[in-house]
């Protein structure tokens, strides 16, 4: 479903409004989202990290919002792509499927996080799935309007280089890990990434709040549940991660450990 905030296309003959909106106009045309914190979800995003107030209110009148039910597709693999999303609320997982059905997780990407940028720019297809892992609430621009956008205000365009940059980077280590690291390394490499995207800190280390599945850690390492299973537990049994609840706590320890053999 897409709520969106009423815009008259660009080269809409239709006459203007006699009198500015109001705020129950405001209220009807974005089905109940508060402007105040679509403008907050931009501004906070980093992909418009340092944008003027100008960039924030010109993007703020070009979204809408989509709402996603748990498991569903925001974007599926191969299809064309035409708009690009910033997360307002929920969690998304950028995947792809080998063709036995096996996947690999590329990111967890969460609140602030944008997504669906790539094939808007070299006008291929999509080049993963991005499925809601929660119910998850989305800002969507189109490519026109995104491009619209950039020709006003370039310091975006700016911010997607470097956000490309920073995920090329990412993919960078993860080709190196899968190349020179064993199972146990990239397992605490990958803890140690969470923790630090997404832990809060606690008395005995880092609390990740919702903690992964040996699967789904399978999936971002490229191993098996069964390896993983072996490493998880054993680095549980050495005290350098807690388990407690549907939490995990990331030890200083471990933090330390995943340092000491990037240095080496
Ligand atoms: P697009 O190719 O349009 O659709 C799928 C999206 O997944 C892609 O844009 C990126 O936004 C996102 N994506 C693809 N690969 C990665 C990755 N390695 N890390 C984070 N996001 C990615």
């Amino acid at each position: 479903m897409t709520f969106g905030i009423a815009r008259p296309p660009a080269n809409s003959s239709a006459p203007m409004p006699l009198r500015p909106p109001t705020t129950t106009d405001l209220r009807s045309n974005i089905n109940g989202e508060d402007p105040a914190r679509i403008r907050a979800t931009i501004a906070r995003a980093p992909l418009f990290a340092a944008l003027p107030i100008t960039a924030i209110e010109d993007l703020t009148s070009r979204v809408t919002v989509r709402k996603v039910a748990v498991g569903s597709s925001v974007v599926a693999q191969d299809e064309p792509g035409d708009a690009m999303f910033v997360i307002m609320s929920g969690r998304i997982k950028v995947v792809m499927f080998g063709e036995s059905g096996r996947e690999v997780t590329l990111s967890l990407l969460r609140a602030g996080d944008s997504f669906g940028e790539m094939s808007l720019f070299d006008q291929g297809p999509r080049s993963a799935h991005c499925l809601a892992i929660e119910p998850t609430t989305l800002l969507v621009l189109t490519r026109d309007d995104l491009m619209r956008h950039i020709q006003a205000h370039a310091r975006t365009a700016i911010n997607l280089v470097s956000e490309m940059a920073r995920r090329l980077r990412r993919a960078d280590e993860t080709i190196a890990q899968l190349a020179l690291c064993d199972v146990n390394e990239r397992l605490i490499h990958r803890l140690v990434g969470l923790a630090r995207e997404e832990g809060a800190s606690g008395p005995d280390g880092l609390v990740v709040r919702r903690r992964p599945t040996q699967q789904e850690l399978a999936n971002m390492i490229g191993s098996c549940r069964e390896t993983i299973s072996r490493a998880f537990n054993q680095l549980a049994r050495d005290g350098l991660i807690i388990p407690r609840g549907r939490s995990l706590v990331v030890t200083p320890a471990l933090i330390e450990r995943a340092e000491k053999k990037k240095a080496a």
